[in-house]
């Protein structure tokens, strides 16, 4: 009889489990993202986000967690109930970079997620404060080699895009400059708009509409094309420094155990997304890429996190990028 009623017992949760992912969202959402608002990575967490909520019915709401170059509100991401209502928005930094430069991170990159899929790519642009004394990269490069810690370069924390791209930059051109942490790279552009930090790696959509309305300097694009948003800012091979080639991108995740259908649920939804026309249009005229279909997958964001994780590793350990 005792088995009988435990057989029911589990019955019962496997069916209120299954009603559950059935009707799955039945409240709103919370994404977790790891900078603060305003930044690169917040903006395109709204953006994408907001045709999500309207398919999936209910409020995705945005929580920023900042600290440690995102590591500190992706490992409360990792370690939130794998239930489908904490999600987060991560990216090169959190999911590549993070490993090389946090040897006690506590969370695996490619092990302790859920892949939901692909959000947008985000062109690195090397961009410094209007009063710069400096007209294009060559007489950038030449300043900051002269000029060597009194020049002070902002990123948002070690292991974010910033300060990865940031420490890859300096290793390629010899530049020593001060490093300056920020809570995130919006942060950190209203002090170069304040012409309180001298320059710094950064993703295209948070510098894009600052560089259109001549507020700061933009001295190249580090992608093998010029962007559509900047077409006027050389990439960094025809300003002559194409050993600088680097793209970040941003990408949804959920806790490792997150069931599949809850998965399905929110990369259907992330993909109606990328498929919207006025969600494109916001990500597009920032000078955000979206992905082809092909790379909107679970699988085709686990294989980049792997590849990630194995390119930037080796790139900062010999850039003698330190860990926390
Ligand atoms: C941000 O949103 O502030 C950026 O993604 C931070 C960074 O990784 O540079």
């Amino acid at each position: 009889m005792k088995k009988l009623v435990l057989t029911l017992a589990a019955l019962g949760l496997a069916a209120t489990a299954a009603q559950a992912q059935g009707t799955y969202p039945t409240r709103p959402i919370t994404m977790i993202v790891p900078f603060a608002a305003g930044g690169p990575t917040d903006v395109i967490a709204r953006i994408v986000s907001d045709n999500m909520s309207r398919t999936l019915g209910q409020q995705i709401v945005i929580e920023n967690v900042a600290g440690a170059g995102g590591t500190t509100g992706i490992t409360r991401a990792a370690q939130s109930q794998p239930d489908g209502y904490t999600i987060m928005m991560g990216h090169m930094g959190t999911h590549g970079a993070a490993p090389a430069l946090y040897p006690n991170l506590k969370y695996d990159p490619a092990k302790d997620f859920a892949p939901i899929g692909l959000a947008a790519g985000t062109p690195i642009v090397i961009v410094a404060k209007k009063d710069f004394p400096a007209t294009d990269l060559k007489s950038f490069l030449a300043y900051l080699q002269a000029n060597g810690d009194k020049v002070n370069m902002a990123h948002a924390g070690v292991g974010s895009v910033s300060h990865s791209t940031g420490i890859f930059f300096n290793s390629v051109v010899k530049a020593k400059p001060t490093m300056v942490a920020y809570r995130g790279t919006g942060p950190a552009l209203n002090d170069l708009m304040g012409n309180t930090v001298d320059y710094m790696t950064d993703q295209i959509v948070n510098v894009a509409p600052q560089i259109q309305g001549g507020n700061i300097k933009a001295f190249a694009i580090a992608t093998a094309e010029r962007s559509p948003a900047l077409p006027n800012v050389p990439t960094t091979k025809e300003a002559g420094l194409e050993s600088y080639e680097v793209s970040a991108w941003n990408a949804v995740f959920a806790p490792k155990g997150t069931p599949p259908e809850i998965v399905a649920k929110l990369n259907d939804a992330l993909v109606k997304s990328l498929n919207d026309e006025n969600t494109k249009k916001r990500l597009l005229d920032l000078g955000g890429v979206i992905p082809p279909a092909a790379e909107q997958t679970p699988a085709a964001l686990q294989k980049l996190v792997e590849s990630e994780v194995a390119r930037w590793t080796p790139v900062l350990k010999a850039a003698g990028a330190t860990a926390e």
